[in-house]
């Protein structure tokens, strides 16, 4: 069970890093009863991206809300050695880990470690790495992630050079491999992502942010598909 088994489609990924943490099981349900399915939890360490955000100790209160609707939890590691966090992400119900190319010096290793631990593999890229030089690093991986923003935090500009890095990253990979793209994305630009060639659209303020998160969930769905 991974990757290929969740992704129903293009997939938006409703980003918890935007919630209210005051209510987060609340938005979960929400978001759910609203059709999402992978959710998307940004573990930032406060050395590899400025903010230390969410964890594991996080993690674990929303995984069995999640997983008892059939859904899962997709973690983007934006931290320094992200191998000593996965067996804590995984006792936690996290379901797959994506981790930082520019903070992996030996990326096969890690995503060994990853799978070992029974969890799904992204390799996520900032701006300034070129699209051509992951996809040669990544092979096993389940995923690719371009960002388009410089990572760290939510409710950031999308950076309009990212469509074409999207377009590269896609030219370069194997047919068939899922692209996630990541920061900034919205009702405004979000049909353009896609046909830069991301399936896997990881969505926070513009979710969050509006008045009716369902719906603005659904737009984007609905602009994707
Ligand atoms: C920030 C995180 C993102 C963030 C996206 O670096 O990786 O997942 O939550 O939030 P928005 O969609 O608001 O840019
Ligand atoms: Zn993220």
């Amino acid at each position: 069970m991974g990757w290929d088994e969740w992704v129903r489609g293009p997939e938006v990924e409703p980003s918890l890093y935007a919630a209210d943490f005051s209510r987060l099981g609340e938005e979960v349900e929400r978001m759910l009863t609203a059709g999402a399915r992978i959710f998307h939890f940004d573990i930032g360490d406060g050395h590899f991206v400025p903010p230390v955000t969410i964890g594991p100790i996080v993690l674990e209160w929303i995984s069995p809300i999640v997983h008892r609707s059939g859904g899962r939890l997709d973690c983007h590691l934006m931290t320094e050695r992200p191998e000593r966090h996965f067996s804590a992400v995984k006792e936690a119900g996290g379901d797959s880990v994506t981790v930082h190319y520019e903070a992996c010096p030996d990326l096969p290793s890690v995503l060994a470690q990853a799978r070992e631990q029974g969890l799904g593999t992204g390799v996520a890229f900032s701006p300034e790495t070129d699209p051509e030089e992951v996809a040669l690093a990544c092979e096993g991986a389940d995923l690719v992630l371009c960002m388009s923003i410089a990572p760290g935090y939510s409710g950031q500009r999308f950076m309009e050079e990212a469509f074409e890095r999207m377009r590269r990253l896609r030219a370069a990979l194997p047919a068939g491999a899922h692209v996630q793209v990541d920061g900034g994305v919205g009702p405004a630009n979000v049909k353009r992502v896609g046909e830069a060639g991301a399936n896997l659209v990881v969505a926070g303020t513009s979710i969050f942010g509006a008045e009716d998160p369902a719906a603005a969930y659904q737009e984007l769905v609905s602009q994707l598909r």
